[in-house]
């Protein structure tokens, strides 16, 4: 659809410049060069975004790899386990969250651990101290610390059972679709069981500023198509006790 528009446009464009070379003012020239600059900038967009899809594609590859063979996994849990030092003042040496605001990073999927340390490191997801280290990471890091954290069991975190309870009719009638019941998500998706209840608040209503073209200040921006159109209906209440049911799941 986009693409037939801007060929229709640029049609449009050069048959004027054709047929009328007397018209193709400084006005137009300088409205070309600002479309092919657009198209370039576009080109260059995908190609980039086709360099993150291959990259992360690559890395769970060797993930894998490293998975299936007994000795190669123990190794890298081991150096995941090392370099885990410089993330546990806020995400604890095994994962499991030491600050409300914070996600755990124990048991979840290694795919999306690559996936959100790639949109950090291109900045479309905005944490000042997630960016400076994912642009830091070299491959082997990623590796590890994925095979590592995702290893980690999740422990329970505090809740409050009533708004718990409350939260489950939209989880399962909603939710459920991507994250599973049990809040453990197929591989390609968030894992969210067990996450702190502050956490999951917090990112919902991002998401849902996002959706809702509410200001977010950039260093907060989290944006995805799938959990803007999910969040942009929810009530304040709606999302607190959705975080609680969330963070009961086991
Ligand atoms: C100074 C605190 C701090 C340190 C140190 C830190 N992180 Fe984070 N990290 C955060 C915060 C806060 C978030 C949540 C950002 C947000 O809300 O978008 C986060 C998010 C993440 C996420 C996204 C998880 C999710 O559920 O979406 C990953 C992956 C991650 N960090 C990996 C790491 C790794 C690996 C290290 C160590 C090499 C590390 N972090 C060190 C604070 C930290
Ligand atoms: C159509 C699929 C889909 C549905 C339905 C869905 N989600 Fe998500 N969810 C995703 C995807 C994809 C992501 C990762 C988004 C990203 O990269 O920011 C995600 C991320 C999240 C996160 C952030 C996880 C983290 O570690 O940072 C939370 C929390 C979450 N979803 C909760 C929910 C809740 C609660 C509902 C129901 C109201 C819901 N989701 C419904 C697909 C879905």
């Amino acid at each position: 659809m986009m693409t037939t528009l801007k060929h229709a446009a640029l049609r449009a464009l050069l048959v004027t410049c054709l047929i009328m070379p007397a018209a193709a003012s400084a006005a137009t020239s300088d409205e070309a060069l600002a479309r092919q600059l657009g198209q370039q900038m576009q080109q260059e967009d995908v190609v980039r975004e086709e360099a993150i899809l291959a990259e992360r594609a690559h890395l769970l590859k060797i993930i894998r790899e490293v998975e299936s063979d007994g000795t190669k996994r123990a190794t890298a849990i081991a150096e995941g386990a090392d370099r885990s030092l410089l993330c546990s003042s806020c995400h604890g040496r095994d994962g499991n969250s030491k600050q409300p605001e914070t996600p755990n990073l124990a048991g979840q999927h290694p795919a999306y651990l690559l996936e959100q340390l790639q949109l950090f490191a291109t900045g479309q997801r905005k944490n000042f101290v997630m960016e400076s280290l994912a642009t830091n990471f070299s491959a082997t890091d990623k590796v590890n610390l994925a095979i590592y954290f995702s290893s980690m069991p999740v422990l329970p975190v505090e809740f409050d059972a009533g708004l718990a309870s409350r939260g489950q009719r939209i989880y399962d009638s909603t939710c459920f679709m991507c994250h599973a019941k049990d809040g453990k998500s197929a591989e390609g998706f968030a894992r969210i069981a067990g996450q702190r209840p502050e956490y999951v608040s917090k990112t919902l209503q991002r998401y849902r500023a996002n959706a809702q073209g509410k200001s977010n200040p950039d260093d907060m921006k989290r944006t995805n198509p799938r959990m803007e159109q999910v969040t942009q209906n929810l009530s304040d209440e709606d999302i607190r006790t959705l975080a609680h049911y969330v963070a009961s799941l086991r």
